[in-house]
């Protein structure tokens, strides 16, 4: 009925970070028009030069110029970016400032500025010249240091309310916006903060301010310019509402607990497309509605943010895969024979899935079913619950609420089974970091009794004969990476571990 492979594009982080110490830890792209480049103490063409404090310049804030390389940010933010114009004080010092301060687990921060003043939403779309810069400025900052994309920062509209046709479009066009960015920065709930406007010269200021307002997406909000006093030209915001505005922004930011962004260092790379149920809509040629991956793969996100972009259903640009979700059973409870042959086929095809795709300890996720065609559903489910597959761990769909046919569960029934198979995931395998790449590929075995080993090489401590400090000394040892649902052959296993453990100590080497 239901078969996900999620996967995980990898970040590769350990050789992200050792490339470009230098480079920040959270980058923050800034795009929109005027008052994102910041005019705050800009009066008839000229910035005053005056810095408040919360906009000072930190060696722990960098600044992404226009020549693609990171320097210590300073303002005026945009200067080299929205060069045609005279830029001034702008909201994201004082963002990055604040975020720092709230969350010093940030690291140093950098800030991408993009924002040109006086562009309008159609200028940003797709396509355009607009979008392909800002693109080009976040896969140089990602490339150029390793850090994760955090959050957009986003504010304009005022050039779009001119038109009422324009100021219609507004909020589709956003949105459409917003979806292509997340896609092709492959980061699905990457955060996005707005600044809905509060007045512009043109008559249609309350039309785009409701589209920014009503827009909803996962992890977009809103904050709201109004009440922010602007220069004397009525245009701008000063610097003082700048400074606040900044700090409106990294609150936004801040609030959004989950999920969280994720991004690949392949970001150059476009990967499938940003999930939405119904998942199987081109794959399971029956009308498809919700099922359990989305809102399995949601809180994965919160709860484990270094997973990186969670691909679901294939495996195309590379990447990790990290587990097989199955759940089927339904149409083999009609004849008594299908449901006894179930568990020896079962597991061939496990072994036969593991073997193809090289991974002998794959993790699966398997359902039990709790309806079925035929009426051998609890003999099924008894030939279910005895298959015996190292690193599989099994979760219950008894009691999910069903549609109308008693067959299909219902939308509450597959959100409910999505998030019974998230924590399963994570307390099974998760914390045994079962990254299936090419690095642990080849330390992995299924042993003979079906237990999963994984050889790994430690550093122990002894203590030679006649020597006061023990030593250090590289060690070979053999892990057992499974061990429930397996008990008896486990426990066969730990009985041969003083063998192993001799066989081991023959190739002990002393490390200096
Ligand atoms: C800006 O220019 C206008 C018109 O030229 C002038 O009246 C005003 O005094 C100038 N403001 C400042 C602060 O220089
Ligand atoms: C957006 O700006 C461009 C360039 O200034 C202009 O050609 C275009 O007509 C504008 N589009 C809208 C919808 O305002
Ligand atoms: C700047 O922001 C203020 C406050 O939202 C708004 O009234 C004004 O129209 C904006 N100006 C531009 C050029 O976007």
């Amino acid at each position: 009925m239901f078969l996900l492979i999620f996967s995980l594009l990898l970040a590769s982080p350990a050789a992200a970070s050792a490339d470009n110490a230098a480079g920040p830890k959270s980058i923050f792209l800034l795009a929109g028009q005027s008052n994102m480049s910041g005019r705050g103490g800009v009066v008839n063409d000229t910035w005053d030069g005056v810095v408040p404090p919360q906009c000072r310049p930190d060696p722990m804030i960098l600044r992404l110029n226009a020549a693609l390389a990171w320097e210590e940010a300073r303002e005026a933010l945009h200067r080299d970016i929205d060069a045609e114009k005279t830029c001034g004080i702008g909201p994201g010092m004082p963002f990055a400032h604040l975020a720092q301060r709230r969350d010093p687990g940030i690291g140093v921060i950098g800030l991408v500025p993009c924002a040109i003043g006086g562009t309008n939403i159609s200028e940003w779309r797709r396509g355009g010249r607009l979008y392909g810069q800002l693109m080009a400025r976040a896969k140089a900052a990602v490339l150029g240091g390793g850090g994760l994309i955090r959050a957009v920062l986003w504010y304009q509209g005022e050039s779009d309310t001119t038109s009422h046709e324009d100021a219609r479009l507004y909020k589709r066009r956003l949105e459409r916006l917003f979806n292509d960015l997340r896609s092709d920065l492959l980061s699905p709930v990457l955060p996005v903060i707005q600044v809905a406007l509060a007045s512009g010269s043109g008559p249609y200021v309350d039309v785009i301010r409701k589209g920014q307002l009503e827009l909803e997406l996962p992890n977009l909000r809103c904050v709201d310019a109004k009440g922010l006093d602007l220069e004397p030209d009525g245009l701008h915001l000063s610097t003082r509402a700048q400074v606040r505005l900044g700090h409106m922004l990294a609150d936004a930011f801040l609030g959004i607990t989950a999920p969280l962004p994720v991004q690949s260092s392949g970001a150059h790379r476009r990967w499938l497309e940003v999930a939405h149920d119904p998942l199987h809509v081109d794959i399971d040629h029956k009308v498809s509605g919700i099922g359990p991956g989305m809102s399995f793969a949601n809180p994965l996100l919160a709860k484990d943010p270094t997973i990186g972009v969670i691909g679901l259903a294939a495996l195309k640009d590379g990447g990790a895969l990290r587990a097989l979700l199955w759940y089927q059973g339904e149409s083999d409870t009609k004849f008594l024979q299908d449901t006894e042959s179930y568990k020896a086929n079962f597991e061939k095809f496990i072994a036969d899935v593991r073997a193809d795709l090289q991974m002998p300890t794959l993790p699966v996720v398997q359902v039990l079913v709790t309806s079925g065609d035929g009426k051998f559903v609890e003999e099924m489910r008894e030939n279910q619950q005895a298959i015996k597959v190292a690193n599989l761990k099994q979760v219950d769909s008894k009691g999910l609420e069903l549609i109308f046919d008693n067959v299909h569960l219902s939308t509450a029934g597959a959100i409910k089974l999505g998030q019974i198979l998230n924590p399963s995931y994570i307390v099974k395998f998760k914390s045994k970091t079962h990254l299936m790449d090419t690095t642990t590929k080849g330390n992995e075995r299924v042993n003979d009794e079906g237990v999963v080993e994984r050889k790994v090489e430690t550093v122990d401590y002894r203590k030679p004969a006649g020597e006061e400090e023990p030593r250090p000394e590289k060690v070979a040892v053999t892990h057992l990476v499974h061990d429930d649902n397996n008990g008896g052959a486990a426990a066969k296993v730990a009985e041969k571990l003083p063998a192993v453990s001799e066989a081991v100590g023959d190739t002990i080497s002393r490390k200096q």
